[in-house]
């Protein structure tokens, strides 16, 4: 492939990428943009393996880390659940991270470039030492986070004595050995400075995930997503790659506006949530077994009630959650508003930004069992509508409708704005037990006078609540 045509496609597949955000924007079009990301990609992999750079002799290794890289992946696309997405994307993050680390390696110890000018090599020096920064930290960063999202790290966070500082001496000593690395003579006296900062930017990565609470996850899984695009940004430059570039800025800055997206949505200054130390109140995630102790009396509520219930409203909002997820209820909650609707009741969901483990997971669970999506309203949308609400229902959500966020300045989700369900005449609580949600916080939803706790797994208590609906 000639230099103008490599060139001709990674234009075309730059474009490809940029509608593909478009796309994966709203529900309604992500499956085209996720099409335009496939196409993009397959463009800018065949660019890249037949263009100007690669030499025949290269495509065979290419194509035997093709095969092994392209069946990893599709083992672990076909064999994860859903709920451990977030894990995933996590690790893949992680695998971002150590591709930028190594490649500036390679880059470092590879001769074959000469560079005609000093300020040329400084240049490519500082995107190495920069590049393998970013990654560095990436790296170990994602690491913990796919520990602390599998439940394999507990979510509480660790507060070290003096961490800013250990921080900052931290940032002062890479900021001293870049510039040793820089004034080094060759590479063997280059590496020393380039390893000491590749293990501190390990030992920072660790330090800020460790630091963040439980209730804090998916501000961080956000913003690794952003890091992950910088860092794979930084690797386009140490590779004088374009394309590798533009795509890095498209991530890179498409995670950091999500991360703010969520920062809003739980009320939360970024700054702070990078500095650490939220979510302190026993939050270990739901994955570990988190459970506050129950705090008052509840009134259950079988579900033959609840049909009558629903039968007999108006106005229904289902809350879903994290339980709805596990549960794989959404076809079964898809019977339900089908059936409430044909009978006249008004049914719409009311969709928290942080519900479940990922951002949009409950879209796209709801689109998958083909809920319309113009009943399917965000938070802010629907909030003001519970006062005038027959029934609330809440399938598998615990912390996105709890009270505390709002009643309680000592609660770990103090601020989180949440999803106001005890404001309508009946909510009802659909859960196994009286355990704690993601953040390891009581719920103090469920003692409320005009609140029903149905207990029992999502599924097993949908389908009897859509039996008793249909008899
Ligand atoms: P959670 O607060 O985690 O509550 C989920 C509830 O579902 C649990 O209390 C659990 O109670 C119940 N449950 C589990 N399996 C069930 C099943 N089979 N049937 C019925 N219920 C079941 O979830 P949420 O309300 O969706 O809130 C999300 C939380 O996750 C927030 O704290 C958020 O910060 C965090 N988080 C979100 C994300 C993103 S980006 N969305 C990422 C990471 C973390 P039982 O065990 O009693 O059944």
């Amino acid at each position: 492939m000639t230099s103008s045509l490599a060139t001709v496609s990674y234009i075309g597949a730059t474009i490809l990428f940029i509608l593909s955000l478009g796309g994966l924007s709203n529900p309604e079009t992500a499956r085209r943009g996720n099409f335009f990301g496939v196409i993009g990609m397959t463009l800018a992999v065949l660019a890249t393996v037949f263009g100007p750079r690669v030499g025949v002799a290269g495509i065979p290794y290419i194509v035997g880390a093709l095969i092994v890289g392209g069946a990893i992946g599709l083992y672990a696309a076909k064999t994860v659940q859903m709920t451990q997405m977030p894990e995933l994307v996590a690790l893949m993050h992680s695998l971002v991270g150590l591709a930028a680390c190594l490649v500036g390696f390679a880059s470092y110890i590879d001769t074959s470039t000469v560079f005609p000018t000093a300020a040329e090599k400084s240049i490519h020096e500082v995107e190495i030492y920069v590049g393998i920064l970013i990654g560095a930290v990436t790296f170990s960063g994602s690491i913990i986070a796919f520990g602390k999202l599998s439940g394999k790290i507990g979510g509480k966070p660790l507060l070290l004595p003096g961490r800013h500082w250990l921080n900052l001496a931290g940032l002062l000593i890479v900021i001293w050995f870049g510039r040793v690395f820089l004034n080094a003579h060759d590479i063997q006296s280059g590496m020393l400075p380039l390893l000491v900062m590749t293990v501190i930017a390990l030992h920072f990565g660790i330090h800020m995930v460790m630091a963040i609470g439980g209730a804090d996850m998916p501000v961080v899984v956000s913003m690794l997503n952003s890091y992950s695009g910088w860092a794979a940004a930084a690797t386009g430059f140490m590779l004088s790659n374009d394309l590798l570039i533009v795509v890095g800025a498209l991530v890179g800055s498409s995670g950091a506006i999500l991360s703010y997206i969520m920062c809003r949505a739980m009320n939360r200054n970024f700054l702070s949530v990078i500095a650490g130390g939220f979510g302190t109140g026993g939050g270990a995630p739901a994955a570990a077994g988190g459970a506050a102790q129950p705090a008052g009396e509840v009134s259950p509520i079988l579900a033959a009630e609840t049909a009558e219930l629903l039968r007999e409203s108006k106005n229904v909002i289902i809350v879903p959650g994290y339980g709805m997820a596990v549960a794989q209820a959404q076809h079964t909650v898809f019977e339900i508003t089908k059936h409430l609707r044909e009978k006249g009741v008004n049914v719409r969901f009311g969709i928290h930004p942080v519900a479940g483990r990922m951002p949009g997971h409950m879209n796209v669970l709801l689109a998958e069992a083909k809920v319309p999506y113009d009943i399917v309203l965000e938070m802010d949308e629907i909030n003001a509508d519970f006062p005038d609400t027959d029934v609330a229902m809440v399938i598998g959500a615990n912390d996105i409708v709890n009270p505390a966020a709002q009643d309680d300045p000592t609660s770990p989700i103090a601020g989180m704005p949440v999803l106001e369900v005890w404001k309508a005449k009946t909510s009802i609580v659909m859960k196994r037990s009286m355990a704690s949600g993601y953040a390891g916080v009581d719920n103090p939803l469920f003692y409320k006078d005009n609140n029903r706790m149905l207990f029992g797994d999502a599924k097993k208590m949908l389908d009897e609540v859509l039996a008793a609906l249909r008899a």
